[in-house]
């Protein structure tokens, strides 16, 4: 049984979530894994209502053991893992003049350090007939903005990790890849959790959530002998 790890799952109107959703759909069994226990098991639940195979597993990509149990899972018996998308990093912002080392330390080890733990664990747990391994990004990864310092920088790092990833890992036939989602998500992060900020920007300044998993499909679709390692999404009226 081919299967996919999403981690970083949160609401259902969420790129975690609409991840989960889409690659059980295309008939992978689906390991929805998340910190919160009760969005988990929504995602999973509304899968299973379509007739998709999904597991949920509590787990905090921040933990060496979560993760390793969280892939124990995903290969064991006649479990072929696929696919496995590193999804987690909330934004945080803040001045680095004034920052707490504990604050950027934390934010750090959701954006970059996890991306490493559950990186290092997919691409050993591949079988030889390889698979793909992708990385949510944002605009952070690309540049440095003022009041995003530590955003920017474990974002940044994750990039680059993955980059290098992807030469070490192409020949072996593992497809690491990386998407930019350069703007603001419609989805309930932004939707429901800063309703003044999306009111002011309106649907069009909302990147499509589905569009951007379909960037997701297309990396996981391509052939050995043409691969992507970034796209970038945003709207049309972006500016970047
Ligand atoms: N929303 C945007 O506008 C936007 C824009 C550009 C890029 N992105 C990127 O897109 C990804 C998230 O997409 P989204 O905003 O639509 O959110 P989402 O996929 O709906 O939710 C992401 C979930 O990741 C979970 N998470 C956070 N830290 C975790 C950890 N240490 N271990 C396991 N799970 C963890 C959070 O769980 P809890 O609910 O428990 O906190 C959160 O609900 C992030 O990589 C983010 O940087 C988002």
């Amino acid at each position: 049984m081919k299967t996919a790890v999403v981690i970083g799952v949160g609401p259902l109107n969420g790129l975690g979530a609409q991840l989960s959703v889409r690659f059980a759909r295309r008939g992978l069994r689906t390991f929805v894994a998340g910190r919160t226990q009760a969005s988990v098991d929504a995602v999973v639940a509304h899968i299973q209502e379509q007739g998709a195979d999904a597991i949920g597993i509590a787990t905090d990509a921040r933990e060496p053991e979560s993760i390793s149990s969280l892939f124990d899972a995903a290969t064991a018996g006649e479990n072929e893992l696929t696919l496995a998308i590193y999804n987690a990093g909330n934004n945080t912002p803040g001045r680095i003049a004034d920052m707490d080392p504990g604050y950027f330390e934390a934010s750090w080890r959701t954006c970059c350090f996890g991306g490493f733990l559950f990186a290092q664990q997919a691409v050993n747990r591949m079988s030889s007939n390889g698979g793909t391994l992708l990385f949510t990004g944002a605009s952070a990864s690309m540049r440095g903005r003022a009041n995003f310092g530590a955003f920017n920088s474990g974002k940044g790092a994750l990039r680059l990790m993955a980059q290098a990833l992807a030469k070490e890992c192409g020949p072996d036939g593992i497809h690491v890849g990386h998407v930019v989602i350069d703007g603001p998500i419609g989805g309930d992060k932004i939707i429901k959790g800063i309703p003044q900020y999306a009111e002011q920007i309106g649907e069009a300044g909302l990147i499509d959530l589905q569009g951007i998993v379909d960037a997701y499909e297309y990396m996981y679709d391509q052939p050995r002998r043409a691969w992507t390692f970034e796209v970038d999404v945003r709207t049309s009226i972006e500016k970047w």
